[in-house]
């Protein structure tokens, strides 16, 4: 697993987008701009929001780090702790549940050799259960990064395994570039 890198700020072309997107919020309501700040900052700390990185993004935007930490800790997609580089998280909801998400989670705990929220020891995969996905239609629903893989069956899920050690899959890949 890879250190998290203390980061104090952003590079000057990380900085350009943020300010774009900060722009885009009236005087005085730049809070708006809290998700995407949160997204790239994770992107750019190894998958992972560490405090320091929570009190960077406040500072930029000028609120208390307590509201960083508020929106941060409610969300699923944002991890609070060191992450593998490729992030599997598998949709637990009912439609996908019928659909058999069960034995796709079970698949993937084998395969893997961890639970839920854990990382395998060479730091390359974490393993996380969530909320619906929003493709209640096509589960077994996981999503990794920015792609969603849908109607999964055992066989696909291996196929994608074996892709992504081969890729050496990192799944933290800022949105907005
Ligand atoms: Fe899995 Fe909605 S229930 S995507």
């Amino acid at each position: 697993m890879q250190d998290n890198i203390k980061i104090s700020e952003f590079s000057r072309e990380t900085l350009d987008l943020v300010n774009r997107i900060i722009n885009r919020y009236p005087k005085g309501r730049e809070k708006s701009a809290l998700l995407p700040l949160l997204h790239i900052a994770q992107s750019e700390n190894n998958g992972w929001l560490s405090p320091e990185m929570m009190d960077y993004v406040a500072s930029l935007l000028k609120i208390e780090s307590i509201e960083v930490y508020e929106v941060a800790s409610f969300y699923s997609m944002f991890n609070l702790k060191p992450v593998g580089n490729c992030v599997i998280e598998v949709c637990q909801t009912g439609p996908c549940w019928l659909r058999g998400a069960e034995n796709i989670l079970a698949h993937f705990e084998a395969k893997l050799g961890i639970k839920p929220g854990e990382t395998t020891q060479d730091g390359k995969f974490t393993l996380k259960t969530v909320e619906c996905l929003a493709a209640c239609g096509n589960g077994p629903v996981i999503q990794v990064g920015k792609e969603y893989h849908e109607n999964l069956t055992t066989n696909k899920a291996d196929e994608l395994l074996e892709k992504w050690k081969r890729e050496n899959k990192i799944s933290h890949t800022n949105p907005y570039l």
